[in-house]
């Protein structure tokens, strides 16, 4: 990293009062500058707590739209504005509002990859650390999980007792991991664990050795004793991975583990970012009031 440019970062953060938050799948070098890095769950919390008055960004809309509707006083700025997880858009509000209809004792669980509009519609939010302790706290028999029908599918095998219903919404990334390119992996590193994130297919899933968020993918490899481990989830993870564990292997599953949305994100985005204090993450505020509660829940059921 370029000393000029990372002490313009630290000068720009003062002068504006702005805390740098960042994704384990942006670059390793936005990572680098960032003030924290964590997974979903950990941003999202974060952002309720940090005392600066401009949160910038490093991730896709989503992010930057939970960190608004719960810091509504504070100015959240995106370090670029396209950056937008498809997943977030695969469910309509309509869709939902039809699932209600047709049960009485629904809970609408909305992964917290889903726009403002969608958590506005919902009953609470979940990350994929903390969906499973969530939804084994909800009173509701039935559980409707969007947008995601993987990590949807995954938390009903560990909670059998609720009735799941599912929405085809998925991550193109995790997707793209398939379980031949996992098995030949497997063949390749036999004494390698395969650690996945559950936005994989289930087929995946069920050869996997350990599944958990990006943050508990590198905590359990970095706890574990062995040396050698295949990691299903986006590559942004192999930085914190290898800064940590400098003497173990990391092995990808392929070549597509890359998440096109999250490498918009550059350091000369961010530098402009600070500098204009734009693009704002900007919400309507009948939409943020109705997001906040089912955020506010998550974070309270996760406890
Ligand atoms: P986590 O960091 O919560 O594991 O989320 C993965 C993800 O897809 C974020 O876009
Ligand atoms: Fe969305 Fe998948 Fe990219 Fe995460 S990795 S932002 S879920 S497309």
């Amino acid at each position: 990293m370029d000393e000029r440019l990372a002490e313009r970062i630290r000068q720009l953060k003062e002068e504006k009062d702005a805390v740098i938050l960042a994704h384990y799948y942006v670059d390793g070098e936005v990572q680098e500058i960032a003030d924290y890095v964590g997974d979903s769950y950990y941003l999202s919390k974060l952002a309720t707590k940090v005392k600066e008055q401009v949160i910038l960004f490093c991730g896709v809309s989503f992010m930057g739209e939970s960190a608004k509707i719960l810091n509504p006083g504070k100015k959240v700025v995106m370090a670029d504005a396209c950056a937008d997880c498809p997943m977030a858009h695969m469910v309509t509000p309509e869709r939902i509002a039809e699932v209600r209809s047709e049960y009485e004792d629904v809970a609408v669980v909305c992964y917290v990859n889903s726009t403002a509009e969608i958590k506005a519609v919902s009953d609470v939010c979940v990350t994929s650390s903390n969906a499973i302790r969530v939804v084994k706290r909800l009173a509701q028999k039935h559980i409707f999980f969007v947008p995601d029908e993987n990590l949807g599918r995954y938390v009903a095998s560990q909670v059998p007792d609720k009735h799941f219903i599912f929405n085809d919404g998925f991550c193109h990334v995790h997707k793209s991991i398939e379980a031949e390119a996992v098995k030949e992996a497997k063949r390749l590193h036999p004494d390698a664990p395969v650690l996945t994130h559950p936005e994989c297919t289930t087929d995946v899933l069920e050869i996997s050795d350990f599944i958990g968020s990006t943050s508990e993918i590198i905590d359990y490899a970095t706890k574990d004793d062995r040396t050698e481990y295949i990691i299903c989830t986006e590559m942004g993870v192999f930085f914190e991975l290898m800064q940590k564990n400098p003497g173990k292997r990391f092995y990808t599953v392929g070549h597509r583990q890359f998440c096109p949305n999250m490498k918009l994100i550059t350091i000369d985005k961010v530098v402009e970012a600070l500098e204009k204090l734009e693009p704002e993450m900007v919400l309507a505020e009948d939409v943020r009031e109705k997001a906040f509660a089912p955020l506010q829940k998550m974070l309270e059921l996760a406890e």
